[in-house]
C-alpha cells in the first residue's frame, strides 16, 4: 500500500523535515554531521528523525563500522623512547657483543623490558645468543638507524593519535600486524559511520516541496480561548503505524473466574470462609452422613495420605453424636444407617474430595442466620484427559435461617449463574447429606445443550442435629473449571494447567461480564 505523497508529508515531523531539507541544500549523500550544521539541530534529533524517515522508506542510513587505534600509555612511552629492542640495537651498534646483563644495563632497561627486547632482538633477527652473549647480526647492522614498520606506526600515532584502520597502506598495515602482537601497545576501538542517502521516494517529497512550519503538537488554554487554534497547522497521525506488541502481566483466566466469583457472592452479603485441603474423613464424609462404605470413599476415588495418616477428631460430642447418627439417627427421628461406625475410619487423612466440608466446619462454629461460601481446590482420583484432572475448583456456600428453603437455594443459584451470564435449570439428584436434592445445569447456545456443574440441596437432620444447628441450610456446591472452559471457549482442561504463555498472551487483559452494574 503506497500512501500518497502529501499525507506523508502531512505526517512528517518538524525534525524530519529538517533532515530532509539538509537533501534538498547539500545533496543526496549526507553524513549526520553535516546535517547537524546546515540545520542547527543537535545529534540526537538527527538521528532519530532519520531513523524514522528511514521506517518510511524516504532515506536509508548506511552503517560503516569502523576501526580505530590509538596508542595506549606504554606505546606512547616506547613511541617517545624507541621500542626496547631499538634501544638495546643502539647499545650493540656500539659493541658488537655484550654479556646479556650489561647489554640491559647499558639500554637502561628493567628486568621485563630486557626479556621482551631480547625476544624481539631474536624475532626481527637482531641479535642472536650465544652462551650468555648477545651477538649483533648483519641484519642488525643493516636495522641501525633504520626505522621499522611497527616504529613507523608507533611515530605516526604519536603524531596523528588516532588512525582509521580502514583501508590501511601496506606499511601501516605491517605496522598494525606486528603491533598487535605486543600486547598493550595500542587501544582498538569500533566506531560506526552514518552516512544518510536520500531513496527516490524521497526525492519525490523534495520535488513536491516541504514547508518548514512547525505543527502544533500542544494546545494551551490561551491558544484555545482566542480561536487561535483554528488558524494552527496540525501534524497528520499515522493510526495505522507499526506498534511493537507488548504483553503485559496480567491474572491467569483461572484465576479471574475465581475472583468474579467471589465478588459475586460478597456482593450478595455471603461471609467467606476457608479449609483445609489436608482434611479428615471425619469432615470430608462423616459429618456429612456419608456412611463408611460410601462407594466414593474407596481408595480408587479418594487419595488417602500416609503421613501423616491420621488426624484429630473434634471434641468428643460432636463425635459422638455423628457416630449416632450414623448407626441409628440419634436424635434426628431417623433410624440412621444402621452399621457400627468406626472412629478410626473417620480418622484417615484424606485430600479433600469436595468444599462441602467446610460448610460442615463452619456451622459447627457459627449460629444462623449466616450466609456463607468458600472456594477452593478438590482433589480426586482422575486420569487425567481433556475432560478430568485430578485436581479442581468448586465454590461451595450455605444459607441457614428460619425461614430458608429450598426455593431460596434455586433463587440463589438462578442469581448466582446469572451474573456470570448463563441459564440455569435444576434436575432432581441424590446426595447423601441433602434432602431435597438437586444438580444445576447450565444451558449451551452453541452446543444446544445443557452441561452439569454442581449439585445442591437442604442439609439433611442427620447432618445439622450433630452439629447444633436448628434452623434449615441450603447448601450447594459448584464446579469452576468447567465455567471457565466455557468461557474461555476451550475444550480441554489441561489448557487451564498448561501455562501455554502462547494462548495466555492472546487472551484479552479483561473478559467475562462486567460487575461494575
Ligand atoms: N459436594 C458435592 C460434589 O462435590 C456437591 C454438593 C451437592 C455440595 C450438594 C453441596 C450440596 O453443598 O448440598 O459433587
Amino acid at each position: 500500500m503506497t500512501k500518497d505523497i502529501n499525507r506523508i508529508i502531512d505526517e512528517l515531523h518538524i525534525y524530519e523535515k529538517k533532515v530532509l531539507n539538509a537533501f534538498e541544500q547539500l545533496g543526496s549523500r549526507l553524513s549526520p554531521e553535516e546535517v547537524v550544521e546546515s540545520q542547527k539541530m543537535d545529534i540526537k534529533a538527527v538521528m532519530s528523525a532519520a531513523g524514522s524517515l528511514e521506517s518510511k522508506g524516504l532515506i536509508t542510513v548506511d552503517k560503516k563500522v569502523d576501526e580505530v587505534i590509538s596508542l595506549s600509555s606504554v606505546g606512547k612511552l616506547y613511541a617517545e623512547q624507541g621500542l626496547p629492542e631499538r634501544r638495546m640495537l643502539k647499545v650493540l651498534s656500539e659493541n658488537d657483543a655484550l654479556p646479556m646483563g650489561e647489554i640491559t644495563k647499558k639500554a637502561s632497561l628493567d628486568k621485563s623490558e630486557s626479556k621482551i627486547a631480547i625476544g624481539w632482538l631474536m624475532k626481527k633477527r637482531w641479535a642472536v645468543i650465544d652462551k650468555g652473549t648477545v651477538k649483533i647480526t648483519e641484519d642488525g647492522k643493516k636495522a641501525i638507524g633504520k626505522g621499522e614498520d611497527d616504529e613507523l606506526l608507533l611515530d605516526k600515532l604519536l603524531e596523528t593519535q588516532k588512525m582509521m584502520l580502514f583501508n590501511p597502506s601496506k606499511l601501516v598495515q605491517r605496522g598494525y600486524d606486528l603491533l598487535v602482537k605486543r600486547k598493550g601497545l595500542i587501544d582498538v576501538k569500533k566506531t560506526t559511520q552514518h552516512t544518510l542517502v536520500i531513496t527516490e521516494k524521497g526525492m519525490e517529497i523534495l520535488e513536491v516541496g516541504i514547508d518548514l512550519v512547525d505543527a502544533a503538537t500542544q494546545l494551551t488554554h490561551s491558544q484555545l480561548k482566542t480561536g487561535e487554534w483554528k488558524s494552527l497547522q496540525y501534524r497528520g497521525y499515522d493510526i495505522q503505524a507499526e506498534y511493537p506488541e507488548f504483553y503485559p502481566g496480567k491474572m491467569h483466566p483461572l484465576r479471574r473466574i475465581v475472583e468474579e466469583i467471589r465478588d459475586i457472592f460478597l456482593n450478595l452479603g455471603f461471609t467467606e470462609s476457608r479449609g483445609p485441603i489436608l482434611e479428615s474423613a471425619f469432615w470430608n464424609f462423616d459429618c456429612l452422613f456419608q456412611p463408611q462404605d460410601h462407594a466414593a470413599r474407596e481408595m480408587q476415588d479418594t487419595f488417602y495420605i500416609k503421613n501423616p495418616q491420621h488426624t484429630k477428631l473434634p471434641e468428643t460430642d460432636l463425635v459422638t453424636k455423628v457416630g449416632q447418627a450414623h448407626e441409628n439417627g440419634g436424635k434426628t427421628g431417623s433410624e440412621g444407617w444402621g452399621y457400627i461406625w468406626d472412629e478410626d475410619v473417620a480418622r484417615q487423612s484424606v485430600l479433600r474430595t469436595h468444599t462441602t466440608g467446610v460448610s460442615a466446619r463452619f456451622l459447627s462454629e457459627n449460629q444462623p442466620p449466616l450466609k456463607m461460601f468458600s472456594v477452593g481446590r478438590v482433589f480426586r482420583r482422575e486420569t487425567i484427559t481433556y475432560k478430568h484432572l485430578p485436581e479442581f475448583h468448586q465454590v461451595e456456600g450455605i444459607v441457614a435461617g428460619d425461614e430458608v428453603n429450598f426455593r431460596n437455594l434455586l433463587g440463589i443459584l438462578k442469581e448466582f449463574y446469572k451474573k456470570l451470564g448463563f441459564e440455569v435449570r435444576f434436575r432432581p439428584a441424590y446426595f447423601p447429606y441433602t434432602y431435597l436434592s438437586t444438580e444445576c445445569e447450565i444451558y449451551l447456545p452453541e452446543k444446544e445443550s445443557w452441561i452439569e456443574l454442581g449439585g445442591a440441596g437442604m442439609f439433611r437432620p442427620e447432618v445439622l442435629e450433630p452439629l447444633g444447628v436448628e434452623t434449615p441450610v441450603a447448601a450447594f456446591g459448584l464446579g469452576i473449571e468447567r465455567l471457565a472452559m466455557i468461557r474461555l471457549g476451550i475444550k480441554d482442561i489441561r489448557m487451564l494447567y498448561k501455562s501455554d504463555i502462547g494462548w495466555l498472551r492472546k487472551l484479552p487483559i479483561t473478559q467475562g461480564v462486567d460487575l461494575t452494574d
